[in-house]
């Protein structure tokens, strides 16, 4: 079996940072290139946090290219208060030894969608500005595109708003592109993202993995897992949001979903971001979405040791 070629568009971010640790090591995806979104933090950020992330990694040849700057028509929300004034938690990257492509991230993508003999799956793990300007701006691209799969939304869920997820809330507009593009896509939302759930004891599983990207893992777990835990949600471990793209790609036995129509509110006074999503097929409109709703919490934790034991 060929690697599936992929392209991943993130914001990191603690739990894109531990997407990526699961995915630079799997020898069924292929990762052609990383690019940056503007989300948990600022966009100078999440791009040097990149670039961080595949030194810790040694992947350096994977090429790693800036995004957009913010969303499109609005002013940029962040997540310092998840995430921490770095993005990357009380974790200390290395200092990247690769510099960021000068192409940026919109154009790196185009390039490698034209040069590549098979179509490329697109994971978004942040805010989806990148790739509504992408559809936009290179049209004749789409049918270059096999699927896109995505962290974000959610059915009748929020974390930043009472119905809004947080990518989607931080640019509304470019998620509706992207819904409405006729792109295959499929949505790790938050009804199964908040089943992802990382539990104390599976730190302390990883924190037995003796390599530097496990430790930067479970050290990432750490900080992150308290916002969980006193969270009035009340869940007993910490949500793996991100992680959901990949963990799909590579196993999507683990999952089970629907394909529904899913449409963003870009209007609502109270519901800025929300994903609408018609599960009981009500508005008649053709599913564009395939739609996660249930995971193996503990195949899926099984697979992340797994994979970041590999480095
Ligand atoms: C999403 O928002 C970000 O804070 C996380 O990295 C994830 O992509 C969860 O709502
Ligand atoms: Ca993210």
């Amino acid at each position: 079996n060929m690697p599936r070629p992929i392209i991943i568009d993130c914001d990191p971010g603690l739990d894109d940072a531990i997407a990526l640790a699961m995915a630079l090591r799997s020898p069924e995806l292929d990762v052609k290139a990383i690019t940056t979104s503007a989300g948990n933090q600022t966009p100078e950020k999440t791009l040097h946090n990149a670039l961080g992330l595949l030194t810790l990694m040694r992947r350096e040849d994977i090429p790693v290219a800036a995004g957009a700057g913010g969303p499109l028509m609005r002013e940029l929300v962040i997540a310092d208060y998840v995430h921490g004034k770095t993005g990357m938690g009380n974790t200390h990257l290395p200092t990247p030894t690769l510099k960021p492509d000068p192409r940026g991230a919109i154009e790196l993508i185009a390039d490698l969608l034209r040069a590549s003999p098979q179509p490329i799956t697109l994971v978004v793990t942040g805010p989806m500005t990148n790739i509504a300007l992408l559809l936009a701006q290179h049209a004749e691209l789409k049918s270059r595109i096999e699927r896109i799969v995505f962290m974000g939304g959610g059915m009748n869920a929020g974390n930043t708003t009472p119905v809004a997820e947080f990518n989607i809330f931080v640019d509304p507009e470019a998620a509706e592109m992207v819904l409405k593009s006729g792109v295959p896509l499929t949505m790790a939302g938050l009804n199964v993202t908040h089943q992802a759930l990382v539990l104390p004891q599976d730190i302390e599983r990883i924190r037995q993995i003796a390599n530097p990207v496990a430790q930067a893992v479970a050290e990432m777990l750490d900080f992150y897992l308290p916002l969980y835990l006193s969270h009035p949600r009340g869940l007993p471990g910490a949500a793996m949001h991100d992680p959901c793209t990949i963990a799909w790609l590579l196993a999507p036995q683990l999952f089970t979903g629907v394909e529904r129509w899913v449409g963003v509110e870009t209007k609502g006074e109270y519901t800025a971001g929300m994903t609408v999503v018609d599960y009981f097929q009500q508005t008649g409109n053709a599913a564009n979405v395939e739609v996660l709703t249930g995971i193996n919490r503990e195949g899926f934790i099984d697979l992340l040791a797994e994979r970041v034991a590999r480095y």
